[in-house]
């Protein structure tokens, strides 16, 4: 049993994490882990992942144990047959091994690379722990997915606009910012509001598109939930919005021509989302960090209808509703 892409619980089970969720930011006791251990891999910084898991098996009386290959361990291989006379001096066929017969759930966070379609599609760091490991694996924030924030995102969107969230209007817009970014955020929140029946409309400039095959795969699932996924090169959809949630994303043909793409971006400024883009009544979302008033203005992050510090917030409570999960007895 693992964390992969959020889908794992199923549709009612992602509602009963959500539901513990909310119990345990209200108080409730936590179940108890003592003696249990936590193993996590990071090859990419964190602030909010790293810290809310920390603080999650400290709710939860377990230990949680974070590693940064390269920085306070040793440099990963992760090429099989790879002659290691260069800077890695550990492979991935030991460690995770090792670290899996320390630990009773192992997480890893392993960015896109962004420069080959395929590769970043295989999620080969992931499939790598996934493949070695005895012990369930928690995504911490893959080339395709990040299905703790998928799960936080799940739960900020119930508590504001109710539990049932069949039909419910969820614009995902691309937004500015001066580097290429992976699609993990975007793609896991269509894939989590597609598993929760809500109406998306995913808005981008043309050639910042998501994966065709993810994008295929949400909109299965949103009409199985009574929901549905249309994709827009405007941001009319905007001014109907429910909820907003912006992102800035590298295009899926992208992958052909990063140096035009670049080129493409600097012109894109006007997709800041700005006050006047939203009704009154809308939530805007953002995984954070976030680049002030070039991703979203001030007035916005910092308005009423800000809700990312709650999304923030969820983070710790929804870390913890799972790993009772995976300490426990199950989804
Ligand atoms: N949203 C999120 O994953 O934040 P970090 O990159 O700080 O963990």
């Amino acid at each position: 049993m693992s964390l992969l892409d959020g889908t794992e619980p199923g549709a009612d089970g992602v509602r009963a994490l959500v539901q513990r969720a909310v119990e345990l930011r209200s108080g409730a006791a936590p179940r108890q882990f003592p003696g249990r251990s936590v193993g996590a891999v990071f090859f990419n910084p964190s602030l909010r992942t790293r810290t809310s898991l920390e603080a999650a098996c400290a709710r939860l009386g377990a230990h949680p144990i974070c590693i940064h290959p390269g920085t306070d361990a040793w440099a990963w291989e992760m090429t099989s047959g790879a002659v290691m006379d260069g800077a890695t001096a550990e492979h991935i066929d030991e460690a995770v091994p090792v670290l899996a017969s320390y630990v009773d759930v192992l997480a890893v966070r392993s960015f896109a690379r962004l420069t080959d379609a395929a590769e970043d599609r295989a999620d080969p760091v992931l499939a790598g722990f996934v493949a070695r490991s005895k012990v369930p694996v928690v995504n911490l924030e893959s080339a395709m997915w990040h299905p703790l924030q998928g799960l936080a995102d799940t739960a900020t969107w119930s508590e504001k606009l109710g539990p049932d969230l069949t039909g419910r209007r969820l614009v995902l817009t691309w937004a500015p910012h001066p580097r290429a970014l992976p699609a993990a955020v975007p793609n896991q929140v269509l894939l989590s509001a597609a598993l929760m029946g809500m109406d998306v409309t995913v808005a981008h400039p043309e050639g910042f598109d998501l994966d065709p095959d993810v994008v295929a795969r949400a909109s299965a699932l949103a009409a199985a939930g009574g929901g549905g996924v249309t994709v827009r090169h405007d941001r009319e959809a905007l001014a109907d919005a429910e909820v907003v949630v912006a992102k800035s994303w590298s295009g899926f043909s992208g992958y052909a021509d990063r140096d035009g793409e670049a080129r493409r971006r600097a012109g894109l400024a006007s997709w800041r989302v700005d006050a006047a883009d939203l009704p009154a009544s809308a939530g805007f979302m953002h995984c954070l960090p976030v680049r002030r008033n070039v991703v979203v203005a001030d007035a916005v992050l910092d308005g009423p209808g800000s809700w990312v510090q709650l999304e923030a917030a969820y983070r710790l409570w929804t870390a913890a509703a799972v790993l009772e999960s995976l300490l426990g007895d199950g989804w």
